[in-house]
C-alpha cells in the first residue's frame, strides 16, 4: 500500500472519528445527561437491532436508570432524541404546547403508502383536523350504539366458536392474542365494513380477515426502517402496509360500493358513514373510502387484541379478581336483561381492570413526537433545553406506568387503583395508555366498547386459567415494536 493511500485512509478515519465525536457529544454540549450504552455510529440502537429488547423496553430501562433527571438524551444512530421523564414536561409536549409538537415521530411515505396517508395518526394541519373530526363523529355515543348491534353479533359467533372448541374436551388451551385477533378482526369486518370476516372459521384460510393482521404487523426490514429510521425511509421509500393488504382493501371497498349502488338497504356500518362523507354530488372517492377502511382495520384490530391479551393474562393469574369481575358481568347482564350497550356502560369494575392491565402492560410503551416550532423545555431539576424543529421526543409511557414515585407497589396488579376515589389521586400524565392531549386516541370509546363486549362474553360463561406454557414472569418480546409476551400468553379456557 502506498504511503499516500495510507495517509488518506488515516485522514478519512480521523474525520469520521471527529464527525462521530461531534454527533455523539451533542447532548453533553447541551447540558442534557446521556443514557449509557452509546455505540459509535449506531448510537443507542444496538440492543434493538440485535433483538435483545424492543424500543419500549429500552425506554423503560433508560427511564428507570435515570431517576434524578427530568430529561435524558439518546442517539438513534447519530440523530439526537430527547426522552422527557417528568409529567409536567409530558404535559407541555402532549397538551399545553401542542402546536410546538403536533407531529408524530412514526412516519410513512405518502406516495408509497397512499392508503395510510389519510389516517389522522400520519397527518397534520388541515388533513389531520378533518380526519379527526370525522372519526370523532363516527365514534360518538349515538354512532357507537348503532355499531354495537354488529359487535353483539360478533359476541354470539365468539361464543359458538368457544363452545365448538370445548366440544371435544374440558379445556381449550390457546395463545390468547390469536383468539382475540379473531374477535377484533370480525368486528372490523362486520361493524366496520358490513361484510363477513370468516374469522371464526378454521377452513377460511387466507380469506379470513384476521389472517391479514399477521401480514401487516409482522416485523420486517420495511417496518423496522419506517418505525425507527423515518429519515432513511424518505430515501428508500419502503412501504409499511404490505401490497397484499393494500390490494385486499381496494378490492373489498370496490365490491362493496358496487353492491351498495344497486341495493338500497339502509346500512349502519362505519364504511357507510365514510361513503356518505366522501360523496361529492354523486361521485364517491373510492381511494379515500379504501383509506378509511384500512384505518379502521389498522387502528382497531391489533391494538385491541394486544390489550385484551394482557387483560386475559392478568385475569387468569388472579382468580379472585376474575371472580369479582364475573360477578359484576353476570349481575349487570341480569339487571339489563341481556348484554346491551347500556349494560356494558354499567360495568365499572371492568373499566378498572382494563385500566390497571394497561398500566401494567401498555400496548404502546412509548410515544414519539416531533418538535415543529422552537421551544424552551425546563425541568424541575434545573435542566433547560431549547428544542429545535425536527428534533424527536420520546414519552416513556411504560416507565411512567411503573414508577414507584407515582404508583405504590407498581408491580402489583391492583384494579382498586382506578376506583372512583383513588382515581382522583393519580398524578396527571403518568397514565397514558391512549396518549393525551389533542392527539389522544380518537378510537378509545370504540376500543373500550369492543373489549368490554368481548370480556363480558368470555367471563359470563367461561373460566380462564394460566397454562404452564406461559413463561413467567412475563417478558416482552424483542421481536415486535408493540408489546407482546415472549413465548405467548397461553391460557386454558373451560366452561363454567
Ligand atoms: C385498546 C386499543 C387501543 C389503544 C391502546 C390505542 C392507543 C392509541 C395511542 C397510544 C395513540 C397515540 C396517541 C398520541 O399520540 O398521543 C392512538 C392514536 C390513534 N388511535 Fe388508537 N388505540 C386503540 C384503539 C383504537 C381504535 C379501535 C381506533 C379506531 C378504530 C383507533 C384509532 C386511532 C387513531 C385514528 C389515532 C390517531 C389520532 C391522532 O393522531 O389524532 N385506536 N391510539
Amino acid at each position: 500500500m502506498s504511503p499516500v493511500f495510507l495517509a488518506l485512509l488515516a485522514g478519512a478515519f480521523s474525520l469520521l472519528c471527529l464527525y462521530l465525536y461531534l454527533k455523539h457529544s451533542y447532548w453533553k454540549r447541551n447540558g442534557i445527561p446521556t443514557v449509557r450504552g452509546c455505540v459509535p455510529l449506531l448510537g443507542h440502537t444496538l440492543p434493538i437491532i440485535t433483538k435483545r429488547m424492543n424500543f419500549s423496553e429500552f425506554t423503560r430501562l433508560a427511564y428507570e436508570e435515570n431517576k434524578d433527571h427530568s430529561m435524558i438524551g439518546i442517539y438513534n444512530g447519530t440523530r439526537p432524541v430527547l426522552i422527557v421523564r417528568e409529567p409536567s414536561l409530558v404535559k407541555t409536549v402532549l397538551q399545553s404546547n401542542f402546536s410546538n409538537f403536533h407531529e408524530n415521530g412514526f412516519k410513512i411515505v405518502p406516495e408509497v403508502d397512499p392508503l395510510l396517508s389519510k389516517n389522522p395518526f400520519f397527518c397534520y394541519g388541515e388533513a389531520w383536523s378533518t380526519g379527526r373530526k370525522r372519526l370523532t363523529y363516527a365514534f360518538s355515543n349515538v354512532r357507537l350504539k348503532t355499531l354495537f348491534a354488529a359487535v353483539s353479533g360478533v359476541c354470539k359467533k365468539f361464543e359458538e366458536f368457544l363452545n365448538g372448541r370445548l366440544k371435544t374436551g374440558n379445556k381449550y388451551e390457546v395463545d390468547m392474542k390469536k383468539l382475540f385477533l379473531r374477535f377484533t378482526g370480525e368486528v372490523v369486518a362486520n361493524a366496520g365494513l358490513g361484510i363477513e370476516g370468516y374469522c371464526f372459521e378454521d377452513d377460511a384460510g387466507a380469506s379470513a380477515f384476521h389472517s391479514l393482521a399477521g401480514n401487516t404487523f409482522a416485523e420486517s426490514l420495511g417496518t423496522i426502517i419506517t418505525i425507527y429510521y423515518p429519515s432513511i425511509n424518505r430515501l428508500l421509500k419502503l412501504r409499511f402496509l404490505p401490497k397484499s393488504v393494500d390490494r385486499f382493501f381496494r378490492k373489498v371497498v370496490s365490491e362493496n360500493l358496487n353492491i351498495r349502488r344497486n341495493d338500497s338497504t339502509p346500512r349502519n356500518d362505519f364504511l357507510q358513514l365514510m361513503i356518505d362523507m366522501e360523496k361529492t354530488g354523486e361521485v364517491i372517492d373510492e381511494e379515500s373510502v379504501s383509506a378509511h377502511a384500512v384505518s379502521f382495520y389498522i387502528d382497531g384490530t391489533e391494538t385491541s387484541s394486544i390489550t385484551l391479551n394482557f387483560i386475559s393474562h392478568n385475569l387468569a393469574a388472579h382468580p379472585e379478581i376474575q371472580e369479582k369481575l364475573r360477578k359484576e358481568v353476570r349481575s349487570t347482564i341480569e339487571k339489563h336483561g341481556g348484554l346491551t350497550f347500556e349494560a356494558l356502560k354499567d360495568m365499572t369494575y371492568m373499566n378498572q381492570v382494563i385500566s390497571e392491565s394497561q398500566r401494567r402492560f401498555a400496548g404502546f410503551g412509548f410515544l414519539q413526537k416531533i418538535c415543529t416550532e422552537e421551544f424552551e423545555l425546563q425541568g424541575s431539576d434545573g435542566l433547560t433545553y431549547r428544542i429545535k424543529p425536527g428534533t424527536e421526543i420520546v414519552i416513556p409511557v411504560s416507565g411512567l406506568h411503573g414508577d414507584p414515585k407515582y404508583w405504590d407497589n407498581p408491580d402489583v396488579f391492583d384494579p382498586e387503583r382506578f376506583n372512583d376515589e383513588r382515581k382522583q389521586t393519580i398524578e396527571k400524565m403518568t397514565f397514558l395508555p391512549f396518549g393525551e392531549g389533542p392527539r389522544i386516541c380518537v378510537g378509545m370509546r370504540m376500543a373500550l366498547l369492543q373489549m368490554k363486549a368481548c370480556l363480558a362474553t368470555l367471563l359470563s360463561n367461561y373460566k380462564l386459567e394460566l397454562s404452564p406454557r406461559t413463561q413467567l414472569p412475563l417478558k416482552m418480546s424483542p421481536h415486535y415494536f408493540m408489546s407482546e409476551p415472549a413465548g405467548g400468553n397461553w391460557v386454558y379456557i373451560s366452561k363454567l
